[in-house]
């Protein structure tokens, strides 16, 4: 990814959709808090914290919410890669877990987790994510 494109703005692409309603919806809302915070880094100051701060809290509920409703999901639909799949799930649990210690010691780096969630986007939600896809779709939603 080049530098300029790695601080410009995500915008959603079909391609990103799983054929899930409800999953896509969560997508959709991590595009969004992610764009809210690339928009802060650029305003700078009180702003860039104040959607930090935010961002932060959407992503721990992000994690629980949008995780839990994945794996249920894939479990109903008997997915064959669950356990690989929420292996990564974790690993972005793990990343916010050190993002919010590194921000109550005062040391976190708001672009930093912007662009951590703008390469999640790419490399889970457009390639992990649509894996299950398949399988998803013969389940009722
Ligand atoms: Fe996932």
């Amino acid at each position: 990814m080049q530098d300029s494109e790695r601080d410009g703005f995500i915008v959603w692409k079909d391609e990103y959709s799983v054929q899930f309603r409800i999953i896509d919806e969560q997508h959709r809302g991590l595009v969004a808090m992610t764009n809210d915070l690339l928009k802060g880094c650029k305003a700078g100051g009180n702003s860039r914290d104040a959607v930090f701060m935010e961002t932060v809290r959407k992503a721990v509920e992000y994690a629980q919410v949008h995780f839990y409703t994945e794996e249920k999901y894939m479990k109903q639909a008997a997915y064959p890669e669950l356990e690989q799949h929420k292996g990564e799930h974790a690993a972005f649990v793990s990343k916010v877990q050190e993002t919010v210690a590194a921000f109550e010691q005062g040391k976190a780096d708001p672009f930093d987790l912007a662009i951590f969630l703008k390469e999640w986007l790419l490399s889970h939600i457009a390639v992990s994510d649509k894996k299950y896809a398949p399988y998803l779709a013969a389940l009722p939603q």
